[in-house]
């Protein structure tokens, strides 16, 4: 199952980029890229030059998402979508496209708050992926670049965001979450546009505003020892976890979410369920997991269990 668009980058802004660069490098294990023009580090994930860019700024959020078309054609196709749809798509100046690395470039914002960028040509990197902790790659290709979770507020956004993916975009839904949360429900859409479960989840949060737009990036590894493994690295470096280890019911992901130091999220997972052909099975869902997943408070309560004891604080002389 393949359109003609995949997920391509991610561009954060950080008031701190030294640590959010520490924790993707060391914790989640990414592999460095060369900063872009304007200075801006930049990660890799596979071939490509850039999955990842973070820039010095204010937001402490993404600020935009890229998507690779396959052809002039078919960027010309979703340009003519957008427009239908009211939005006036802007071209990419000579800078941006160098800063992007890719090229040719559009630019249009989303109802969720970052900028859409539909790219063509997103550069190879000049020296071939190499990890030391991920030997045998992250899940790319022709499944694109993860996936990139964000939050809105309010069911008009939420309709706005649906009819932006799926009209807009050209995604297709792929499933949905229902959560009822006492008097409120949490509500999720999944999108995919290939063979990966979902390259994009918009989730209406049932509060009166977002507090970041961003809620998770998604990594997908190739085996559950990857899985593991970053959480031993995640531990490790006292990093939060938001989420312990456990599975989707949705996309049988086996993964953990870690807190990165802006707040929003990392989910590495592996085993995620694949999108077919023809694929029939839209429907509803009302749990978020199988097992697992919880925040560790949570799980520590579920287990009769009190927190640990807090370290011993020396004495002074
Ligand atoms: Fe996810």
């Amino acid at each position: 199952m393949k359109t003609d668009i995949e997920s391509a980058y991610i561009i954060l802004e950080s008031r701190n980029p030294a640590a959010l660069n520490k924790y993707l490098g060391e914790v989640i294990g990414l592999m460095p890229g060369a900063p872009t023009p304007d200075g801006a580090s930049t990660w890799r994930a596979d071939g490509k030059a850039q999955r990842v860019v973070l820039a010095q700024g204010q937001a402490n959020d993404a600020t935009a998402i890229g998507f690779e078309l396959e052809s002039r054609d078919a960027l010309d196709a979703a340009v003519a979508r957008l427009r239908k749809l009211g939005l006036d798509p802007v071209a990419g100046t000579a800078a941006q496209k160098q800063e992007r690395r890719v090229k040719d470039m559009v630019s249009v914002p989303s109802p969720w708050g970052v900028q859409v960028e539909l790219v063509l040509g997103l550069e190879e990197a000049a020296t071939p992926f190499a990890s030391k902790v991920y030997p045998n790659g992250f899940v790319t290709g022709s499944q694109g670049f993860g996936h990139f979770v964000f939050g809105v507020a309010g069911e008009g956004t939420y309709a706005a965001a649906r009819k932006f993916a799926l009209e807009g975009l050209g995604l297709k839904l792929s499933d949905y979450l229902r959560l009822p949360m006492g008097p409120v429900e949490l509500n999720v859409s999944f999108f995919h546009c290939n063979a990966r479960h979902h390259s994009l989840a918009i989730a209406n949060i049932p509060a009166p505003e977002v507090p970041q737009k961003l809620h998770h990036i998604n990594f997908e590894v190739k085996q559950v020892a990857d899985v593991g493994a970053a959480y031993e690295r995640a531990l490790g470096a006292g990093t939060p976890i938001a989420n312990m280890l456990g599975q989707h019911e949705n996309d049988g992901m086996v993964s953990f979410y870690s807190v990165g130091p802006d707040g929003w999220q990392v989910e590495v997972g592996a085993t995620g369920r694949q999108i077919t052909d023809n694929w029939d099975d839209v429907r509803e869902y009302n749990r978020i997991s199988i097992w697992g997943h919880q925040p560790p408070a949570v799980f520590a309560q579920m287990q009769g269990l009190t927190a640990p004891a807090a370290a011993p604080v020396p004495e002074t002389v």
